[in-house]
């Protein structure tokens, strides 16, 4: 049996937790896939799930064309959690009433537990909860109890009395329901019967058999970049198949200080892969020669690091497979799912990624994690901290970072000035809370004075924010002393920097990067 076999779906209402769902029940060690709303009964039954997690979603269920479900869902005998929108379909399937509040309850709210059964077992009596819906349950069937109410909503949690059919009109997988994760691991261990199988030593064991099978004797390429994702591929597979493992790593110049050194030694010290090596600096700095347009830079880049890795690749004798670090958000919101929910749109940057006429076969071993549990899989597969815990960084490096030209020399200062500020951070102990620091070279110059000297330097600009998903991040509040020090140490220790700004915008309106 795989450690995926036992496993709960959530159905997708176009809640913007969906995600998020899928990630908390994983955390109670259950392995948890996300399907479309509409999946059928009988697919359903195929799938043989232990739960249904049914999502809220921006819908009212009086709405014309607002998601459904197949109602004979709730008669297949499987355990189902509905929240908020999911808590008022299933409600509804089984004949309860449901009205527009007389206002949106939007943010924290005071439950009481009433009647606490399976669902609410060791939830303090008194419990705070994120309510956020226009509509909610107003009566419910006879054949519901109420488990728990708040001061607006008199069934914020309830059960089918002779089904295993649950409500919860508040979010249980937000941090800002504090009992939200017994309530999950409530709901997947005793009344589903999951029995905590998702470990995620046992995935790196499973995978490692699997590739070894799928392989054989044949080679492996595989790209690295630096990253969490890629190294945690290339780590895996070292360990499934070590020799017949060849990584390619494309220097393209655009790397932070350090960064390509830092790959190397783990890639050839610690894991002793067959590691190669594209020093493509000259080549990429004199394709961007002159080039300030940021797409422009993308491309041109995108399109070099392809026919880099390809003659590097065509190099490598007897190569069949190619591994890649997708993971599981990014197969979610492809939409190329059978069961899954359909595409959202997602601004998709990735130049750097390969095309698919490279003629391997793909493996593509985190295709069903999530970015925590990568992270997690490259702790347990031995990799140091300082990778796996990397800030995400772009494709194109630090090009989209010097706005304006890309030289050398601009590439070097701001490849110093991120060091400090990163040094900086990482001292003060920051570095894990924020989601990505990095500095930004400004085309404009400014006026400053040095000594007795006027001088007419560089500005760089520090970029620090907090996200979940980095769909919308906010600014970092650093402390300004840990602002000051980094600002003193650049203009001292970065020759051509005489200015250092502080980036206070959000995304949205703002993006992450610059460029
Ligand atoms: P934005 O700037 O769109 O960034 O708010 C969101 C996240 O995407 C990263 N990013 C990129 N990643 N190629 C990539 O691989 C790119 O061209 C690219 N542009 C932005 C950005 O660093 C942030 O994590």
């Amino acid at each position: 049996m795989r450690i995926s076999d036992e496993r709960i779906l959530v159905l997708d209402f176009g809640s913007q937790y969906a995600q998020l769902i899928a990630r908390r029940v994983r955390e109670q060690q259950v392995y948890c896939e996300i399907v479309r709303h509409n999946i059928s009964a009988e697919r359903i039954r195929e799938l043989a799930p232990k739960g249904l997690i049914l999502s809220g979603g921006p819908a009212s269920v009086y709405e014309q064309g607002a998601p459904k479900c197949d109602p004979d869902i709730f008669r297949l005998g499987i355990p189902v959690l509905g929240i908020c929108y999911g808590m008022q379909l299933a409600c509804q399937a089984m004949g309860a009433q449901i009205e527009s509040a007389t206002r949106r309850e939007y943010g924290r709210a005071h439950c009481r537990v009433t009647s606490p059964g399976q669902l609410l077992a060791g939830v303090s009596n008194e419990t705070q909860v994120w309510m956020s819906h226009g509509d909610q349950v107003t009566a419910i069937a006879e054949d519901f109890e109420p488990l728990a109410e708040t001061d607006t909503c008199p069934f914020a949690a309830v059960k089918h009395k002779s089904e295993p059919v649950y409500g919860l009109q508040f979010h249980p997988e937000v941090t800002h329901t504090p009992e939200g994760a017994t309530i999950l691991g409530n709901f997947v261990t005793t009344v589903c019967g999951c029995s905590r199988l998702w470990k995620l030593e046992d995935f790196a064991r499973q995978t490692i058999e699997e590739i070894r099978d799928r392989v054989g004797d044949r080679r492996v390429i595989c790209g690295l970049s630096g990253g969490v994702d890629s190294s945690v591929v290339a780590a895996l597979l070292a360990r499934a198949i070590g020799d017949q493992l060849s990584c390619i790593l494309v220097d393209h110049g655009l790397l932070r200080k350090g960064e390509a050194e830092a790959v190397i030694t783990e890639f050839t010290g610690h894991f002793k892969t067959d590691l190669h090596v594209v020093q493509g600096e000259d080549r990429f700095l004199s394709v961007l020669a002159g080039e300030t347009n940021p797409q422009e830079k993308r491309r041109k880049i995108g399109h070099t690091f392809i026919e880099c890795f390809a003659d590097e690749a065509a190099k490598i004798e007897g190569a069949e497979f190619l591994a890649q670090g997708t993971l599981y958000p990014d197969v979610i919101e492809s939409g190329g799912l059978e069961d899954g929910p359909a595409a959202t749109i997602k601004l998709h940057h990735n130049v750097g990624g390969l095309p698919e006429d490279l003629d391997f076969q793909l493996i593509e071993p985190l295709r069903d994690l999530f970015k925590d549990e990568v992270r997690a899989l490259g702790t347990e597969l031995g990799l140091p901290d300082d990778i796996v815990w990397r800030h995400p960084f772009p494709g194109p490096g630090l090009a989209v970072r010097c706005l304006g030209e890309v030289t050398k020399r601009r590439l070097d200062t701001i490849r110093e000035a991120d060091a400090i500020m990163i040094e900086e951070i990482k001292a003060a102990d920051l570095y894990r809370k924020t989601s990505q620091a990095f500095v930004v070279l400004l085309p404009v110059q400014s006026v400053g004075v040095m000594g007795d000297a006027r001088t007419y330097e560089d500005v760089v600009a520090l970029r620090c924010i907090e996200t979940e998903d980095f769909m919308t991040a906010d600014w970092s509040h650093l402390p300004y002393e840990l602002l000051a020090k980094m600002s003193t140490r650049i203009i001292n220790e970065v020759q051509g920097v005489n200015r250092v700004v502080y980036d206070v915008s959000s995304k949205p309106p703002a993006t992450i990067e610059w460029e």
